[in-house]
C-alpha cells in the first residue's frame, strides 16, 4: 500500500551543486552529490506527494516519479525554483548553491598568462531567501546550513535572516558525514525548538525530515 500522507501535496527540493562557469571550459563549484537532497525527494515520493526535483549536476538516477527539472548555474535554479514555489506546499532548499558567480564569464577560453590571477565575483541571489518572501502562496520553506563551526549558531542565524520555518544544521567537518557520503546527521531549529537526529543513512534522516514537517503542517 502505498502511503497517501502527501496525497495533494507538491514539494519542491533543490539538490546538489550549482556550477559557476568562467569561460566555456571552466566553472567553479563544490562536492555537493545530490544524495541528501535526492533522499528527500525519494521519502516524499513515498509519502504520496507531488515531487519537483530541481537539481544541479550530479552522478546519481532521480528517484523514479519525480519532475526532474536540471539546471547548473545558481541564475537558473533560482528561475526555476521561484516559478515552481508559489504551486509548492513545501519548499526545501537541500542544494549547495554557490554565493558568488563570475562577474564576467569570457566568452572564449581563458589563455594562460601571468603567474597569478585574478577572478571579480559578484553576489548570487539567495534562492531560499526569495522563496521564504513570497506574499502569496508562500510553501512551508525549510532550508538546510552547511557549516564547518559555529554549526548552531550560525545555522540559527540563517533561519532567521532568510525568514525559514525550519532549518536542517549539517556540521560538515564530521568524517564520514555531509558532502558526498551515504550517512549524515542533523540538527533542526525551528524559530522557538530544536531536535537533535543523530547519525543515520540519508533516506532515514530525509524521511525524519519530512515527518518533523509534516508535524507543523496546517493543510
Ligand atoms: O549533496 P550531498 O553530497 O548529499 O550533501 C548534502 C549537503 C551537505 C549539500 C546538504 O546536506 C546541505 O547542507 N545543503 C546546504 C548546502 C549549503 O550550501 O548551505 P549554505 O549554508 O551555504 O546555505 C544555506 C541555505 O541557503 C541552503 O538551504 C541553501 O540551499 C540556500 N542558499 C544558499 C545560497 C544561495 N545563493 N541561495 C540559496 O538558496
Amino acid at each position: 500500500e502505498p502511503a497517501t500522507v502527501l496525497a495533494d501535496v507538491t514539494v519542491t527540493i533543490t539538490a546538489g551543486p550549482t556550477r559557476e562557469a568562467l569561460d566555456p571550459v571552466r566553472f567553479i563549484s563544490n562536492h555537493s552529490s545530490g544524495k541528501m537532497g535526492y533522499a528527500l525527494a525519494q521519502a516524499a515520493l513515498f509519502l504520496g506527494a507531488k515531487v519537483n526535483l530541481i537539481s544541479g549536476p550530479v552522478a546519481i538516477a532521480p528517484p523514479s516519479g519525480a519532475e526532474v527539472f536540471a539546471v547548473e548555474s545558481a541564475i537558473q535554479m533560482r528561475d526555476t525554483a521561484l516559478k515552481l514555489a508559489s504551486e509548492s506546499d513545501i519548499f526545501i532548499g537541500c542544494a549547495a548553491v554557490a554565493d558568488y558567480r563570475v562577474a564576467q564569464v569570457a566568452e572564449q577560453k581563458i589563455k594562460k598568462q601571468g603567474d597569478e590571477m585574478n577572478i571579480t565575483m559578484v553576489k548570487n541571489p539567495d534562492i531560499i531567501a526569495e522563496v521564504a518572501a513570497l506574499t502569496k502562496h508562500r510553501p512551508y520553506t525549510v532550508g538546510f546550513a552547511a557549516e564547518t563551526q559555529n554549526v548552531d549558531q550560525y545555522a540559527q542565524g540563517k533561519l532567521k535572516n532568510k525568514n525559514l520555518d525550519m532549518i536542517c544544521a549539517n556540521d560538515v567537518s564530521r568524517q564520514g558525514l555531509g558532502f558526498n557520503a551515504d550517512n549524515n546527521a542533523l540538527t533542526l531549529f525551528w524559530p522557538d525548538e530544536s531536535l537533535e537526529l543523530p547519525v543515520a543513512d540519508k533516506q532515514a534522516l530525509a524521511m525524519s525530515v519530512l515527518m518533523e514537517i509534516i508535524k507543523r503542517l496546517d493543510y
